[in-house]
C-alpha cells in the first residue's frame, strides 16, 4: 500500500488527485456558507433578485459599505479625541519636564584644597577628578558600582567616585589617593602594600587602598575573614588578595592607619 502512495505521490498523479479533491471540498464548504448566510440574513423580497448570484453580491455589497461607515466613524471619533487630548497631554510634560541648566557652579575640596568649577550638573566626582583637576590616581574600571576602583573618601568614608555626582559632594572634604601621603612620605597602607607585594598591574590599587584605609578606621579589620567580607567590593583581577589582606592586617594590628 505504501509503495503504490510512493509511485502515485512521485509520478504526480497522486498530487494531481489531491489537488482536486480538497477544491472540491472547497467548494463545497463555501456554497454550504453562503446557503447559511442566506437564511440567517432576511432579503429584500426574493423576486428582488433574478439569480443567487446577485443575491450573494448584494449581500457583499452592504457588508462592504457597512464596514466602511464604521472605519469613517472611528477615524472622525479618533481625530475628535487626538485634537482635544494631545494639546492638553502636551502640556501637561512640558510642565513636568524639569529644566536643568547646561553648566552650574560647583566648589569641591579636594585633598585640602578648594577648588571653584563650572561643570555638568550631571558630571560624576570620579570624571571631574579625573578629567577637571588632572587627579587620576582614582581608576574608571567599570564605572558602574562594581569594581572598585574609583574608591575615593568623602568626609572620611569610602564612596565609589563613577556613582557620585561631584554636584553632591559640595561643602565636603574629597580625599583621593594623591592626598593619603604626607608629601614624599607614604602613607602607613601604601608602605605595608610594597612590603606584601599587594599588586600586580597596580589598576585597582588605590581603590583598595583608599578602601582599605577606611576599613580599618571603621573597625572591620579584626581579622582575614571580616577584611575579605567588607573588602568585598574591591575586586582584583590579578587576584591579589592574600597581599592586600595581610597589608591591612598588618596596618590594623599597628593601630597605624
Ligand atoms: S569604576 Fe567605580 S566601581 Fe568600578
Ligand atoms: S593588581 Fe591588577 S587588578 Fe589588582
Amino acid at each position: 500500500m505504501k509503495r503504490d502512495r510512493d509511485n502515485e505521490n512521485v509520478t504526480g498523479d497522486g498530487v494531481r488527485a489531491a489537488g482536486t479533491k480538497n477544491c472540491a471540498n472547497r467548494a463545497t464548504k463555501v456554497s454550504g456558507q453562503l446557503e447559511r448566510l442566506h437564511s440567517e440574513v432576511p432579503l429584500e423580497p426574493e423576486s428582488q433578485f433574478a439569480s443567487l448570484d446577485e443575491a450573494t453580491r448584494h449581500l457583499l455589497e452592504r457588508e462592504l459599505s457597512r464596514r466602511r461607515f464604521l472605519a469613517g466613524s472611528m477615524a472622525v471619533a479618533g481625530g475628535v479625541v487626538a485634537s482635544q487630548v494631545l494639546p492638553y497631554a502636551e502640556a501637561q510634560t512640558e510642565a513636568a519636564t524639569p529644566t536643568v541648566p547646561d553648566v552650574a557652579e560647583v566648589n569641591l575640596n579636594v585633598n585640602g584644597r578648594a577648588y571653584a568649577l563650572q561643570l555638568d550638573p550631571r558630571a560624576s566626582l570620579l570624571d571631574t577628578l579625573r578629567d577637571d583637576l588632572g587627579l587620576t590616581g582614582a581608576k574608571k574600571g567599570c564605572n558602574q558600582g562594581t569594581c572598585g576602583a574609583c574608591t575615593v573618601q568623602v568626609d572620611g568614608q569610602r564612596v565609589l567616585a563613577c556613582l557620585s555626582l561631584a554636584l553632591m559632594t559640595q561643602g565636603r572634604e574629597i580625599t583621593t589617593i594623591e592626598g593619603l601621603s604626607d608629601g614624599d612620605t607614604l602613607h602607613p597602607l601604601q608602605a605595608a602594600f610594597i612590603r606584601h607585594d599587594a599588586f600586580q598591574c597596580g589598576y585597582c590599587t588605590t581603590g583598595q587602598i583608599m578602601s582599605g584605609d577606611a576599613c580599618i578606621r571603621e573597625g572591620h579589620a579584626g581579622n582575614e575573614l571580616e577584611i575579605r567580607e567588607w573588602m568585598s567590593g574591591n575586586l582584583c583581577r590579578c587576584s591579589a588578595y592574600p597581599g592586600i589582606v595581610a597589608a591591612i592586617q598588618e596596618v590594623a594590628a599597628q593601630g597605624d592607619a
